[in-house]
């Protein structure tokens, strides 16, 4: 189809700028919606090369200005991919705005304002149909991946009523990168030109593809997790690491281990509205180094350099969804240097790297395990991930609203806190860029409500599993069910072994009294009989107990600091 001369132009612009700049544009949608090609936004697919994805904030440096941080013109991961089921529509919150995120039957990603154009239905009620489009469940109105409305089962008009502008869904630009949903933070007539123009915060051992092919690169399982706190208190709680030996007690070292810490905020490269780095001179667990780098909006990577010459990559992404909550996405890599010629023979490596102990168990597991290798990876580390963050999160739940009470926010948050020592050098950092270039945090929308709940309306609410994460996720909702099949299994095993216990005693009985009539059987004849059954009953009551503690890490993980010693 012919492009109208405007939107040709525009097309013909991005893809010679993406050239300059080095993108590799794969495609743009061959038209907009409706009449409205000129000014609509488009999907569009962007992968940049390697080089420039790294987060480093000193490739970026030159580029900086003072200017103030545009929080609209970003690109933030929504969605994991692997983990989000491709047959659904998912609402998404991102600054305030209601979202709904679908991929069609091409496999493509689009995000659209959750609203349907018709009578405002949210369209994240909707369902992804089999010819690839997403329907409102409302009254069927359809639309293809670009927003476009492709039906209107009430109209009989030839067509004239859904290539009306007004029909059209409001679409985002979007783009699948390193295991996540990215979704641009604004529509409108400069969304895509914008979008194509600017990088996504990547980490650049990611896109070592030979690097994660050979092993040497551990690209670890992302865990998306719906947070009962803001985007600005989840930064600060990954700025700290004083924290984590005291609050991440008996995971992840002792209350005892705690000491000063040296944290400096690098003159080089300096803050810009790129983002900063902070340094740990006086990491733990034996480490070396620890460099946190912080890239707008989205990403805080924490480097941490090992004495075997190895470095342990923390990446932590977090959106602002709503106030009060945020969207985190993290993930752990492991790299290992690479040495001279020790890519010769990378790809018989990989064929012959042996199994790991899950997938070990996997294959000789006597209940199927219908689970890929990483999708059994994913749930354990999910489970684990859940563990880590609900050791903070009744500080941090609290914490952000106790200081809005006392109304230290903006400004006035330093008037809060009393912070002598260089531990907190990388939270001072933090603010200072939020005060400096990114116009006192997340913008909001117009009129939107701001405000935080009192700490005590809900406070149950920060343990939610299954809302915040288990729903949204395929793996975890897998593993749940085949959790609760086993459960159901252990309690048919504890009736079963009581019954064989009950008979194998009767028949021992019997036995007794045929073998020596008058006598009467002793309790050990029935006991002794009974005792293989009672056993077995024991175990598998153990083991429907246990199963029961591991489906409640899908729901509800409660932790209480004081019953942990
Ligand atoms: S509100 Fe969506 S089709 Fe009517
Ligand atoms: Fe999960």
């Amino acid at each position: 189809m012919r492009h109208p001369a405007p939107r040709r132009t525009v097309v013909l612009l991005i893809g010679a700028i993406s050239l300059a700049e080095g993108f590799s544009l794969v495609r743009l949608p061959p038209t907009a919606c409706g009449k409205t090609s000129t000014s609509s936004t488009s999907n569009l697919s962007a992968v940049k090369t390697s080089s420039e994805t790294a987060p480093a904030v000193s490739s970026r440096e030159s580029k900086a200005n003072e200017e103030s941080f545009d929080w609209h013109k970003q690109w933030y991961p929504v969605l994991s991919e692997k983990d989000s089921d491709p047959g659904k529509a998912h609402a998404v919150q991102l600054l305030g705005k209601d979202l709904v995120v679908w991929r069609n039957t091409e496999g493509r990603w689009s995000a659209f304002d959750d609203r349907c154009p018709h009578r405002a239905a949210p369209l994240s009620e909707g369902r992804v149909e089999k010819d690839g489009s997403l329907l409102c469940a409302y009254h069927a109105w359809r639309f293809d991946t670009d927003g476009k409305c492709l039906s209107i089962p009430q109209s009989d008009r030839g067509g004239k009523d859904e290539t009306n502008p007004r029909a059209c869904a409001k679409l985002y630009p979007t783009q699948v990168a390193q295991d996540m949903v990215w979704v641009w933070g604004k529509n409108g007539p400069d969304a895509v030109l914008d979008s194509v123009l600017t990088k996504p915060a990547l980490v650049s051992a990611l896109e070592d593809k030979k690097g994660i092919k050979s092993g040497r690169v551990v690209p670890g399982v992302v865990t998306q997790r719906d947070l009962a706190y803001s985007w600005e208190t989840f930064w600060e709680n990954v700025m700290d690491p004083a924290h984590v030996v005291v609050s991440h007690h008996g995971l992840m070292g002792k209350r005892s281990m705690a000491k000063p810490l040296d944290l400096e905020a690098t003159p080089q490269p300096a803050m810009t509205k790129e983002g900063f780095v902070v340094d740990n001179n006086s990491p733990q667990f034996g480490a070396k180094q620890g460099v946190a780098t912080f890239v707008p909006p989205a990403l805080v990577e924490i480097a941490t350099e090992l004495e075997d010459g190895k470095t342990i990559s923390l990446v932590q992404y977090n959106i602002p969804t709503r106030p009060g909550w945020s969207r985190m996405f993290n993930r752990q890599l492991t790299i290992t240097p690479e040495v001279v010629g020790e890519n010769k023979g990378d790809d018989n490596k990989d064929k012959k790297r042996a199994p790991s102990l899950l997938q070990l168990v996997a294959r000789i597991s006597p209940v199927k395990l219908k689970l890929a290798p990483n999708e059994q990876r994913a749930w354990i580390q999910h489970i684990f991930s859940h563990m880590f963050v609900h050791q903070d999160m009744p500080l941090l739940y609290h914490q952000e609203k106790i200081m809005a009470s006392s109304g230290h926010t903006g400004a006035k948050w330093s008037d809060g806190i009393y912070t002598p020592t260089t531990s907190d050098k990388g939270i001072h950092t933090l603010r200072k860029w939020i005060k400096k270039f990114g116009s006192g945090g997340p913008p909001w929308p117009k009129g939107y409500d701001t405000s935080l709940p009192s700490r005590h309306d809900n406070p149950d609410v920060m343990w939610d599993i299954y809302e915040q994460h288990t729903k949204h996720c395929t793996a975890c909702l897998g593993a749940l069910k085949r959790v609760e099949q086993c459960i159901t299994a252990a309690k048919v095993s504890t009736v079963a072994s009581l019954t064989w216990a009950v008979l194998r005693a009767a028949s021992a009985i019997s036995t007794s009294i045929l073998a020596s009539p008058g006598t009467p059987p002793s309790n050990f004849v029935a006991a002794k009989a009974m005792l293989p059954g009672v056993l077995l009953m024991l175990a598998s009551l153990k083991t429907t107990k246990m199963l029961g503690s591991l489906r409640r890490m899908f729901y509800v993980y409660k932790y209480v600091h004081q019953e942990h010693d």
